[in-house]
């Protein structure tokens, strides 16, 4: 694939983005227009057969995301998307703990997973730990071990970092875990489109998935829950999913939740060697085309095939998004773009705020074809030239800010 000889041009602006959010797969689009079509009722509503069709429903949408991750359908609690999938994983376990209790995180983990534990430990009294990663964003087994105390109830450390792709070691965690009867939460969110999940098999307990980051719809999530796992709810206000997430369930996106799950399920190891093809000809054509300035974070370590964390040596990641209006890129992953903070997964793995603000985050996805990234690769490399080449003739990056119009 690397030297395949690509003709034709790409419709543009190009997305790659593709950490931040998917696309509908239009086979998911087909199910939820027909479920739309279909189905009125609620689905909680027992006395009619249209409650019933739509709880049929559910219940195979259900059975789709459960085989996706080897667990059983009452397994999955649907929810509003990760963050609340995440939220009520560490908040639900905490306080259906008594006594004084301990959580193990990571400093790379999203802030759907930092924030919920900043606040238990300041308004609830939890301790909790957050373990260090190394320059390739990954834990120390050993760490892990040794941060276990007798009060620890709960470790939680995604499967694929959203800015770098980094996967941990999740066998090996829930193992550690498994051995000293502690539940283990992974956040699987960036995971599942080419990677392998079995919580049986890998020992974990509890487990995010969000829609709209496997081509499913937006809006809709699920929590799995491990059977006989004792957890609080978030919400209180009805009976639904054993009341551990009360409410009306959206038949339309649970459906479409549940088909992108079984499209997954037939498809994962023909995207992943789509991923990787791509994966492998865009790095080749950036570093033939730059050679040394460009340095792949994490490159070191497992990860998942769709996202490349790109630091360019000399340039501000922001001048060159600004060179690229055709492509559809990010400076690290979409809430870190809005708080305008440095990112903390890079600084995490010990870059400093320079090398952090040259960082870019490149998704591939499902639909990316070779005659993309074959145009990206070439306007990336022009970018980074002609910025370099503006460098050397016309001074520093507040010059090219000022005349951009960008503050
Ligand atoms: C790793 C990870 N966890 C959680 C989330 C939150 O997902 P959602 O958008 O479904 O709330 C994201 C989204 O960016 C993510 O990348």
């Amino acid at each position: 694939m690397a030297n395949q000889t690509i003709s034709g041009s790409p419709t543009r602006p190009i997305y790659l983005d593709y950490q931040a959010s998917t696309p509908l797969d239009h086979r998911v689009e087909k199910v939820m227009a027909d479920c739309l079509q279909e189905y009125i009722g609620n689905p909680h509503s027992s006395t009619h057969r249209f409650g019933h069709r739509a709880r049929h429903a559910i219940d195979k949408a259900q059975g789709h995301i459960a085989t996706l991750i080897n667990a059983r359908p009452p397994e999955i609690i649907f929810t509003s998307g990760a963050t609340e999938a995440n939220n009520l994983a560490l908040l639900g376990i905490a306080r259906a703990h008594t006594g004084p209790r301990h959580i193990i995180s990571v400093q790379t983990e999203h802030e759907s997973i930092l924030q919920p534990l900043d606040y238990l430990a300041t308004h609830e009294g939890i301790e909790v730990t957050l373990l260090q990663v190394d320059k390739n964003g990954l834990i120390d087994l050993g760490e892990l071990t040794s941060a276990i105390q007798p009060e620890t109830i709960l470790v939680s450390v995604m499967a694929a970092n959203n800015e770098t792709g980094v996967c941990q070691n999740i066998s090996a965690i829930g193992q550690i875990c498994a051995e000293r009867s502690i539940l283990f939460h992974t956040d699987a969110v960036q995971t599942l489109t080419t990677e392998s999940i079995d919580v049986a098999e890998q020992n974990i307990s509890l487990l995010s998935l969000s829609g709209h980051k496997l081509y499913g719809p937006m809006g809709v999530g699920a929590l799995y829950v491990r059977e006989g796992t004792d957890i609080a709810p978030l919400m209180r206000g009805g009976a639904q999913q054993r009341s551990i997430r009360p409410g009306t369930l959206p038949t339309a996106l649970c459906v479409g939740l549940g088909e992108a799950c079984r499209v997954i399920n037939e498809n994962r190891s023909d995207e992943r060697d789509h991923l990787q093809n791509l994966r492998a000809m865009l790095t080749q054509r950036l570093k033939s085309g730059l050679g040394n300035p460009v340095e792949i974070n994490g490159e070191e370590a497992p990860h998942i095939p769709g996202c490349l964390s790109i630091t360019f040596e000399g340039i501000e990641a922001e001048d060159l998004l600004y060179e690229l209006p055709d492509l559809a890129l990010s400076t690290g992953s979409a809430c870190s773009s809005m708080s305008g903070e440095p990112s903390h997964v890079l600084k995490a793995m010990g870059r400093n705020s320079i090398e952090i603000a040259r960082a870019v985050r490149l998704g591939i996805g499902r639909p990316t074809t070779a005659v993309e990234i074959d145009y990206a690769a070439d306007q990336i490399v022009a970018a980074y030239l002609r910025l370099r080449a503006d460098d050397r003739t016309d001074g520093n990056h507040e010059t090219r800010k000022h005349r951009n119009g960008m503050s």
